[in-house]
């Protein structure tokens, strides 16, 4: 099916965002066929440039990046008559009456009125601005056609959060507004809800009768690399907490929607979030811990500290490392702890949900069968490994009777052996299809906001005295390993 004649105008068309991942991400779509057959795009910012020096920049954006890896000439060239450059500041009416007169043309050549998407590929800053200026011009009217792209961060805080949403809905339609959470766009991600509710198996065991309890780990090698300035801001709990693992959390803990229907799935998300207990800021102490990383070893690779990274204070009380131990106070979930965490420059890069199951109720087996005993475990792999690992136990061969821990694997690549697209090809093509499921509505994200508030208030009341907690390379402060062995849990070992 074609999608609608479309114009996508990136503001920070000349940024590290749309060079890294909205052209390679577009470029990608083209080469699928999954472009509108009409289209254009116009790469908005400050700096003066050229159309040519525009294509020549992304395009070695899209050799770096692309999934298909190098570009062919022929494709690219076809591909590059699309996009165009639009110098203009953001602050400025002339930008936006320029991009007017700009669509009004295409819609002449198309002979039909484009549907325009409006990609903030900016500072945060900027969505206090270019909405209201979109507005003023008249490209906020049409409901379904004029469609606005934000990225995270929304906000700092809840009330930060409240003033953008209210800033973004003064100009446009909930309906008109995409905000990118780019986890939700990933394979994996999306295939939490397919496991969960395609298949009979699991739904009847995914309670507070079997599981015992939940790990979602984030873990990253990567450090905070040329994004210093911004991170020191941030630190890990709004980086990542507040958003990806959010939403993983909510994928793995909601109830079965009724339809797959955006709104549907996003109430049933959100429901999620109104239900976890909230964290009491006596108790921040017992259910949250933050970590920094000092100086280390990655591979057999010096690494600096935090402090020691560009743009980053001396003496920053930033986490890089956070965890949090979280309940869902509701009938499925009642009393099963949800341990969340995430940090950067840990010894291995990888992203999962471990779901594990409880005991079994009675241990029939000989003693000594039972000494390697683990209850069953199921892996939900979100990256770099793609798929879905359940353990449990088997009999050893032999003539005793001995148990030891067993694995059966789905791996994407084995079962389906096709490339996943990056996360952003698919939010794309879904602004493009105006689908909002997999974007975060206004109340979701004030939700989550609302749930770290005494977090963030008790981390920036109390400056943290024993920082950095870890070093780079290792798995992160020894409190998060407490955190979760207090309660007799552990996160799941990795070789
Ligand atoms: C971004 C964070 O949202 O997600 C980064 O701002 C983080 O700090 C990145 O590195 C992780 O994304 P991915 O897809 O590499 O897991």
């Amino acid at each position: 099916m074609d999608i609608f004649p479309t114009i996508i105008m990136i503001f920070g068309g000349a940024g590290d965002l749309t060079w890294r991942k909205l052209m390679p991400s577009l470029f990608d779509l083209y080469r699928d066929g999954r472009m509108p057959h009409r289209f254009a795009i116009i790469a908005v910012d400050r700096v003066p440039m050229r159309d040519v020096a525009l294509h020549k920049h992304f395009l070695d954006g899209v050799k770096r990046f692309s999934r298909n890896g190098k570009a062919k000439g022929t494709d690219w060239n076809d591909f590059a008559r699309h996009v165009t450059y639009q110098q203009g500041d953001f602050k400025d009416p002339a930008t936006y009456s320029n991009l007017k007169t700009r669509c009004t043309h295409l819609d002449q050549e198309w002979k039909v009125k484009a549907g325009h998407i409006f990609h903030l590929a900016t500072p945060p800053v900027m969505i206090g601005v270019i909405p209201r200026m979109l507005a003023g011009a008249g490209l906020n009217r049409n409901r379904v056609r004029d469609r606005i792209v934000v990225e995270k961060p929304i906000g700092h805080d809840l009330d930060s959060a409240r003033e953008l949403n209210r800033v973004l809905t003064v100009s446009f339609h909930e309906s008109q507004i995409f905000r990118i959470d780019h986890y939700l766009g990933k394979e994996t991600v999306q295939n939490i809800l397919a496991f969960r509710f395609a298949n009979p198996l699991f739904e009847p065991i995914w309670n507070r009768r079997y599981v015992d309890y939940v790990t979602i780990t984030v873990a990253e090698e990567v450090g905070v690399g040329h994004r210093g300035g911004y991170y020191d801001h941030a630190g890990a709990l709004r980086d990542m907490v507040q958003n990806h693992l959010m939403q993983l959390l909510c994928l793995v803990a909601m109830e079965p929607m009724v339809s797959f229907n955006a709104d549907e799935i996003r109430n049933k998300k959100v429901d999620v979030l109104h239900a976890l207990r909230p964290i009491p800021r006596g108790a921040v102490q017992q259910c949250a811990v933050r970590g920094q990383y000092g100086r280390g070893k990655l591979h057999g690779k010096k690494m600096r500290g935090y402090r020691q990274e560009g743009d980053v204070s001396t003496h920053s009380p930033t986490e890089t490392f956070a965890a949090l131990k979280l309940f869902v106070d509701n009938w499925r979930w009642q009393g099963v702890p949800f341990y969340l965490r995430t940090g950067k420059r840990l010894s291995c890069q990888f992203s999962e949900v471990a779901i594990q199951f409880r005991t079994v109720p009675h241990r029939s087996f000989p003693a000594e069968s039972s000494r390697d005993w683990h209850p069953s475990r199921l892996v939900l792999s979100i990256q770099p490994e793609e798929g879905i690992v359940l353990g449990f136990q088997a009999k050893y061969p032999g003539p005793k009777m001995l148990l030891r821990p067993v694995e059966m694997r789905f791996g994407y690549q084995e079962s389906f052996a096709v490339p996943s697209p990056d996360a952003y090809e698919t939010l794309l093509w879904d602004v493009m299809n105006n689908d909002p499921t997999l974007f975060m509505r206004a109340d979701q994200v004030e939700a989550a906001w609302q749930i770290l508030m005494p977090v963030l208030e008790v981390w920036a009341n109390t400056r943290p005295r024993h920082f950095p907690n870890y070093a780079a390379g290792s798995w992160g402060p020894k409190a998060a390993d407490e955190l979760v062995a207090r309660d007799g849990h552990e996160w799941r070992p990795i070789a």
